[in-house]
């Protein structure tokens, strides 16, 4: 069996992180969403993996490499647009080579991971088999509708009026019949070629779709919000170390990892939370499921449930950050300028909140 991991698309709900990177990329807990994907196909026995890539193909080859690292062979398949999810499917055919595979959301974090869904696929071998969840909105989502035995009856991307709050979770498992489907389907109203379609085509087709509903945790990170719960859950299961430097006027409470290089003084830290690389915090306090990414200087500050990216200077703020999301390299400082006042650069589609 092997793996098929989507880190195209534009990631117009990240923006405007999504303008200089790619959105597989952002650190939780200080690691791109992407390895947990890798990792998790990996851990499921699946070493040969294809990674679909979009415009920010070169900045994903450079952080993930060849696979070595995870002890996997990555193969990359270039989308020339993000014309779907169906059309990532099209285009890895080559790569799939008639063997059934496992195709994984590269924005997709699941936390008990897949090898006993991978496993009952080989075991039974359906034609497809799809993970449902249950969700609050379900509108947002492709949802199954599902017969009162359970098998699928029918599955709508993004309706108005859910028949159901099964969500389709970012995993899907398929034999070679998905290729008959992805060349017959058109695309929808929006130009993509929908995976929903060609699991309706597979149905209507008569081939076996195998629903299965987790109950463990699961997360699409196509939003901040989202992004910011996957960083809490992730940062809920690290364990405490130190290899960073902490002086005498600082604590630590609870589980927190300093990364090697980082200093911590005069600070208070409320785990858990992750200092990365060579940063400095200083004089601040840093609340729980933060991750402090590397090259960050945080002096006089408190910052809590956020995830800094590398390189931002957070200075002499005068009130807590909360709940936020810094791209990388930016500058946060309370000035005492008169007149008193916000002064902000902030790329297109930023958010800022001020009280
Ligand atoms: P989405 O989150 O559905 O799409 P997107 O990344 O374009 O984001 P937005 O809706 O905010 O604009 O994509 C799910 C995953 O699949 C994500 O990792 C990107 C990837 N993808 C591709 O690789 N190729 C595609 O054609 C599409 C649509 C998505």
């Amino acid at each position: 069996m092997k793996g098929l991991i989507l880190s195209g698309g534009t990631g117009t709900r990240l923006r405007p992180i999504t303008f200089t990177s790619a959105k597989q990329l952002v650190p939780i807990a200080n690691k791109p969403i992407l390895f947990y994907a890798i990792e998790t196909v990996g851990d499921a026995g699946i070493t040969d993996i294809g990674i679909i890539v979009g415009d920010t193909k070169e900045e994903v080859k450079e952080t993930v490499g060849d696979g070595s690292a995870f002890g996997v062979k990555i193969t990359y398949i270039e989308q020339e647009a993000p014309l779907g999810l169906a059309h990532a499917v099209k285009i890895a055919e080559d790569f799939i080579a008639g063997d059934s595979f496992v195709m994984f959301l590269g924005d997709n974090l699941i936390k008990e991971g897949i090898a006993g869904l991978v496993e009952e696929f080989e075991r039974d071998k359906p034609n497809c088999q799809i993970l449902l969840a249950h969700v609050e909105n379900p509108e947002q989502f492709g949802v199954a509708e599902l017969t009162s035995d359970g098998k699928v009856e029918r599955l709508i991307e993004k309706p108005k009026d859910p028949p159901s709050d099964l969500a389709l979770v970012g995993v899907y498992m398929f034999d070679p019949h998905i290729f008959e489907a992805v060349k017959a389907i058109k695309p929808s109203w929006r130009d993509e070629l929908e995976i929903t379609d060609a699991i309706q085509y597979l149905l209507e087709k008569g081939y076996d779709v195998r629903p299965h509903v987790i109950d463990g945790w699961w997360k699409d990170t196509g939003k901040l919000d989202d992004i910011l719960e996957a960083n809490r859950i992730m940062l809920e299961g690290i364990e405490t170390d130190i290899r960073g430097t902490v002086d005498a006027d600082s604590t630590l409470h609870g589980r927190v990892v300093i990364e090697e290089g980082a200093h911590i003084t005069n600070s208070v830290i409320r785990g858990p939370a992750i200092i990365g690389k060579n940063s400095e915090i200083t004089g601040s306090y840093v609340g729980p499921f933060t991750a402090i990414h590397n090259n960050v200087r945080l002096v006089g500050s408190e910052v809590e449930h956020s995830i800094i990216l590398a390189d931002c200077v957070i200075e002499n703020l005068g009130g807590r950050l909360e709940g936020s999301l810094l791209g990388r390299n930016v500058k946060l400082h309370k000035s005492d300028t008169k007149p008193r006042a916000f002064r902000l650069m902030v790329g297109d589609n930023s958010q800022v909140e001020v009280v």
